[in-house]
């Protein structure tokens, strides 16, 4: 065995590669802070807004500062011909795929895109912020053959990415439930995705560069697509009383169930509960009671999981709040991207101040000098 076998840590686990001001974690704990508060205070009183602007400039705004942010937000909302075209040409591909096409689109009619300046960052992270909800409702109208809905100047970030649904002003409880989802997906440290944009970060990429990564990495299913699964996986389970067979064959199989555990949380992911309470509700409100009975039946029979550090985390919830409110499950992913571009933008700019390339190690294990034969001698 090589002699720094032991210095290998595969996937990172447990590896500080930087400091950071912005998200505090203590998985063990369970506690989750933005810039020093704590993620139940935002999610009871907080705005998807607001929590953006304490992200991105490291403190909660005054009443003018929030107002000026808010315009700067909805002035941004609309997207260019040029770019509902590209949607055009790719509408059949899974959104988040549209998502990262359109996203890297943008950046060529952006005129800022190749500024790399704090304060350039700074607004080109609002405009996405802002312009990423209208693509992905852009792409659910165009592949549904309806008309374009432009966004509705009047409503908040989360009532107006309902609203790009269907064109119905959504309920004031709905709307708050959707941005609460938005604030509890803001921003979480060093997860994969953001890691992916300050690697792109690290190599002086521009913003929309890193923006794309991040989008990428957030398609996969053990991030972001895990809202998705949960979803495909209560659909499956059917009724309540079949919640336990469900899981006790999954686990057999040595499967893996979704909206369970988290690498960093091992205990209670401290942002399941605010949606917890969401869905609950929300089940009740629309006349749907089941899908709440099959979280808690799924949850029940995953309690022997809860000494191994495997507990529900905030994706669990999320599809059936996503479900009940009328949205496509293909669009669960796009949705947790919707609430993460203010924690990348973040991610990126504290990347850029302090900036180093991300370069870590492999450790070879292949072959040595090995004979080369030429092509038409070899067998
Ligand atoms: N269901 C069943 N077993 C699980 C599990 C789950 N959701 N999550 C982890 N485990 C088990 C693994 O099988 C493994 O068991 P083993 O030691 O007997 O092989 C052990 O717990 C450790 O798993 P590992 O993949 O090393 O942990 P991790 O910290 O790298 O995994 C996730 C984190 C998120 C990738 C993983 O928990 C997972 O795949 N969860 C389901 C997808 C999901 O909900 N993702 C959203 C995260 S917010």
């Amino acid at each position: 065995m090589p002699e720094d076998a032991e210095k290998i840590h595969r996937g990172l686990v447990g590896v500080y590669f930087d400091r950071t001001k912005t998200t505090y974690i203590d998985g063990k704990k369970g506690i989750l802070e933005y810039r020093g508060y704590s993620i139940h205070d935002l999610a009871e009183n907080s705005s998807f807004e607001e929590t953006s602007y304490l992200l991105l400039h490291g403190k909660l705004p005054s009443i003018s500062e929030l107002d000026n942010f808010n315009k700067d937000l909805i002035n941004s909302r609309s997207i260019s011909g040029e770019i509902i075209d590209i949607i055009r040409s790719v509408k059949g591909s899974h959104p988040m795929d549209v998502l990262r096409t359109s996203v890297s689109a943008l950046a060529a009619f952006d005129e800022e895109a190749g500024d790399k300046s704090y304060e350039a960052t700074l607004r080109k992270g609002v405009r996405l912020t802002a312009q990423v909800p209208t693509i992905v409702m852009a792409h659910n109208s165009i592949r549904n053959n309806n008309d374009l809905i432009e966004p509705n100047q009047s409503l908040s970030h989360a009532a107006n990415f309902l609203y790009m649904l269907d064109g119905n002003i959504p309920s004031e409880s709905t709307s708050k439930l959707l941005d609460k989802d938005f604030i509890l997906h803001a921003d979480h440290g060093s997860n994969a995705s953001a890691f992916a944009a300050r690697v792109c970060a690290g190599t002086q990429a521009d913003l929309h560069s890193a923006v794309t990564t991040g989008i990428a990495v957030l398609s996969g299913p053990s991030h972001g697509g895990a809202a998705e699964n949960v979803m495909k996986m209560v659909k499956e389970v059917g009724s309540p009383e079949n919640a336990k067979a469900y899981v006790t064959n999954l686990l057999k199989n040595k499967e893996r169930v979704m909206g369970f555990g988290h690498r960093v949380y091992k205990s209670q992911d401290p942002r399941a509960g605010h949606l917890r309470d969401g869905v609950e509700a929300l089940s009740h409100e629309k006349g749907e009671p089941s899908w709440y009975e099959i979280l808690v039946g799924v949850m029940d029979a995953m309690k022997p999981y809860q000494r191994r550090g495997i507990h529900v985390n905030v994706d669990f919830f999320a599809g059936v709040i996503y479900h009940l409110l009328g949205i496509p499950t293909d669009l669960f992913v796009p949705i947790f991207a919707v609430g993460r571009i203010p924690g990348w933008t973040i991610q990126v700019l504290e990347q850029y101040e302090h900036n180093i390339l991300l370069r870590p190690l492999l450790q070879y294990t292949g072959e040595h000098q090995k004979e080369y034969i030429p092509i038409e001698n070899r067998k």
